[in-house]
């Protein structure tokens, strides 16, 4: 039988939860920024967008974004930064409910646009992404390397 999801938005204490989803999801690099660069942004300001998956009282996904001003000259709208679902979780609509939650909370905010930021050669993202209703958008970036 499935089992219940429940989500609801993301609290100081789920932290190390959403840690250690994404340390087995993607590994210890990136876990090793989170402390130094979300964590710290997420004490001072809790976006009321970001949410998390839980089953059986388990947590077993997040979505991490933020309401942003004016940026790239566009108008003010939402960023989803991070995201993930246990690997025994995923394919199971978890990923889709989590960003459901994060456009719910947008509408309520009048949030009009939402957008995300992956590489090229992630088809991976940018498919779930297609599959929950996003199409590619204008904005491209520039780098030097030196
Ligand atoms: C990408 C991720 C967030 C998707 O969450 P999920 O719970 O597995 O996705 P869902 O089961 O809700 O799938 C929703 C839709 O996306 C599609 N989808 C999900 N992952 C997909 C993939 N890898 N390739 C193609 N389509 C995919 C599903 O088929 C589904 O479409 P449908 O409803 O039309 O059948 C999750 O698999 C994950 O955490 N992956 C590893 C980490 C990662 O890539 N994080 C994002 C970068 S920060």
């Amino acid at each position: 039988m499935a089992e219940t999801i429940i989500i609801r938005r993301m609290e100081p204490s789920d932290e190390k939860y959403v840690l250690a989803i994404d340390q087995k999801i993607v590994g210890e690099a990136r876990a090793a920024s989170w402390q130094q660069r979300v964590f710290r942004y997420l004490e001072r300001y809790y976006p009321p967008v970001s949410h998390i998956a839980k089953a059986n009282g388990v947590v077993v996904g997040f979505i991490i974004g933020d309401i942003r001003g004016w940026e790239y000259g566009m108008a003010s709208g939402a960023w989803i930064d991070i995201m993930g679902v246990d690997t025994e979780y995923q394919g199971q609509g978890v990923g889709r409910r989590l960003v459901e939650a994060f456009v719910a909370q947008c509408r309520h905010q009048g949030i009009k646009g939402i957008q995300s930021f992956m590489r090229d050669d992630d088809t991976r993202i940018q498919r779930f992404l297609e599959s929950v209703g996003f199409s590619r958008g204008t904005l491209v970036e520039y780098s030097l390397e030196v």
